[in-house]
Formats: structure tokens, sequence, C-alpha cells
């Protein structure tokens, strides 16, 4: 079978042929329809994730995925084979990911969570959600702003900000939300009531106009430290900041009149079920801005190729 493989941290990622991983007890395998990227992947083939467990070479990129159960290991209980199951695949040791034609995963994956593709919905579909949109939903529940509340979304046009949008405009909160020109139609569709253009004006500028009496929260899903600082007096006294991006320096964090916060995700078997009942209900959807094949992946990686399009989720589609 093809993998997007490193030998090594720090490798440039690229396709192999490796044997068709077996699965041990407790495990699934899973031949993969679709896998979606996330800024983690590149995080994990650095080495900068090291620390998350044991790794084995020569190690399988991707963690979020869909496909077709093809064997189970002994001691199996909650999938057969035939069902078809999403989730991120992120077991320990950590070796088998999801850009490849097969993967294996425990049925409670270590540091991720799996669970069935609900009937209708494309596999496409179902590998675009889990880790952007478990994450959206995790930081709107921990930003807690109240309904009728005003939330300003930092990265609005991403994977996270796609989802964290329509989350937030669900629960009757007034987005802000930060996108580039030609995206803030699109943006606006997704439920955010204003955009701020980047690079339009100063920013703490702009949210002051819109949002007079302050902001009940920031999300920040960009990492870049002086946007935050500089949006800190935006925001309402005991309200919050909250990034999951390391996005808040440390006089920020010691900040006793706002709570700014680091988000990571949490939850996740619960969230992912949230998740994808709520897509299957047409809750909420994927914005999926990219669509490539596994010969694609190692460009797709690399950051290539960027379309005009509102970025959202890149997918590969590998079955
Ligand atoms: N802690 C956790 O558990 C966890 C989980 C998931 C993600 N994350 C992190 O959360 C962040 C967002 O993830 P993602 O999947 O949404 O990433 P993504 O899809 O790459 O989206 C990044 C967003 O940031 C915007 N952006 C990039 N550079 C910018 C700049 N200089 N100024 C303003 N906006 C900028 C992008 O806008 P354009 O589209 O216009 O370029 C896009 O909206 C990443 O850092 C990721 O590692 C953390």
């Amino acid at each position: 079978m093809r993998a997007l493989t490193i030998e090594r941290f720090g490798d440039t990622p690229r396709l192999r042929k490796l044997p068709v991983p077996e699965p041990g007890p407790g495990q699934v395998q899973v031949t993969v329809e679709a896998a979606a990227l996330n800024p983690l992947d590149t995080a994990i083939a650095s080495g900068a994730l090291e620390r998350l467990g044991e790794y084995r070479f020569p190690l399988t990129l991707g963690m979020d995925g869909a496909g077709t159960v093809t064997a189970v290991g002994d001691d199996v209980s909650r999938f057969r084979v035939g069902d078809r199951v999403v989730g991120q695949f992120w077991s320990r040791p950590l070796q088998f990911g999801t850009f490849a034609e097969v993967c294996v995963v425990q049925e409670e994956p270590a540091l991720g969570a799996l669970t069935t593709v609900p009937a209708g919905m494309p596999s496409e579909v179902a590998a675009a959600l889990p880790t952007a949109g478990m994450t959206a939903l995790g930081a709107i529940e921990h930003a807690r702003v109240p309904e009728g509340g005003t939330l300003l979304v930092l990265g609005a046009t991403g994977g996270v900000g796609t989802f964290a949008v329509q989350a937030a405009a669900a629960r009757g909160i007034r987005t802000l939300a930060t996108a580039s020109a030609q995206h803030a139609e699109q943006v606006r569709e997704l439920g955010a009531a204003e955009i701020l253009v980047r690079g339009a004006r100063p920013l703490d500028e702009a949210v002051r106009r819109l949002a007079p009496d302050g902001l009940d929260a920031v999300l920040d899903l960009v990492g870049d430290r002086s946007l935050t600082s500089g949006l800190a007096g935006a925001v309402k006294d005991g309200g919050t900041l909250l990034s999951t991006a390391f996005g808040l320096d440390d006089q920020l964090m010691a900040d006793a009149r706002v709570r700014a916060a680091r988000y990571t995700l949490d939850r996740k078997p619960e969230r992912l079920g949230d998740l994808v009942g709520l897509a299957a209900a047409g809750g909420i959807r994927p914005v999926i801005g990219t669509t490539l094949t596994l010969d694609d992946a190692p460009r797709a990686l690399a950051g290539e190729p960027r379309t005009a399009r509102l970025r959202g989720k890149t997918v590969l589609h590998i079955g």
C-alpha cells in the first residue's frame, strides 16, 4: 500500500510503498477513503510534538480520516468489518496515520477518537470534521460567551475558524470575524455578523467601532501575540481571550482583568460524537477549500497548492 511517511523527524514527507498493517489486539484496520490535513501534521513531522509519546518509523502522517473497517483484531467490540468510521486516528505508539491507503488504529484511540459515519455522509465530508470541528466546538464552549454576547474570531477562514463561526452563530452569539476581502462574503454566510478585513484598518480600532461596549471573548486561531495583546483592551472586564495557537504572551496570561487561556482539544470521544451528530443533522458543515489526491499530499503538506477559494479544510481523496 502507499503511504505518506517520514523516516525521522525533520524529513521531507514522501510517498512510499509499505506492507499493509495488520490489526493487533484491540485494533481495527481501516481502508482509508478520505483524510484531512491539519497544522498538527507538519508539527508532528518536524518533531515539535515529540513529547506526545512513543513514535515508530517509518511514520505515516495524518490524523484525521474516514474509511471502512476491513479487519479487526482480538478483543474488538465496538466495530465490525464493513463499518464506516471517522475520527482522529492517534494511537500509542504513533505510527500508522491516515495519509495511507490502509491504517490501523486502536478501537479507543489513545490520543484521538473514533466513531461510525452516519449513513449517507460522504467520506470526504466526514474526514474534514474531526480535529478542526472538535476544537471549534470545545473552544466555543470554553469561551463562555452568553447568548447575544460578542465574540471575535481571529483566523475565521481556516479549518477551526470556519467551524467556530458556525458554532458561535448557532448559539446566538454575535460573531465578528477576520478574513481577507475576497472571502468576506463567504464567512458572512457561515454566520459572522461583521467581517474585519485583514489589513484594511487597525484591528483594535475596527473592533472598538463594532463593539463599543467591549467584546465578551476573543478566539485566537492565528498565534500572533502582538495581535492578541493589541486587542486585550477591547475585551470587557472579566472577558475571555482563548488561543489554540499559543497566541497569548506571559503578560496577557497574568492579566487579572481578563481570562486569558490556552485551549487544547479535550473530551475527544464525546466531542466527536456531538460533532458528527450535528453535521449529520445539518447543524454544522465542513468548508472544504481544496480536494487533492494522495499523490498531491507532499505538496499539500508544504502549503501548496493554495487556491483562491476560502481555505477551510484540505481533504485528500484516497479510496
Ligand atoms: N491546541 C489544539 O488542541 C489545537 C487543535 C487544532 C488546531 N490547533 C491550532 O489552531 C490553529 C488554527 O488551526 P486551523 O486548523 O484552523 O489552521 P488553518 O486552517 O491553517 O487556519 C489558519 C487561519 O489563520 C489565518 N492566518 C494565518 N496567518 C495569519 C495572519 N498573519 N494574520 C491573520 N490571520 C492569519 C488564516 O487565514 P487565511 O486563510 O486568509 O490564510 C486562517 O484563517 C493552528 O495554530 C493549529 O495548530 C490547536
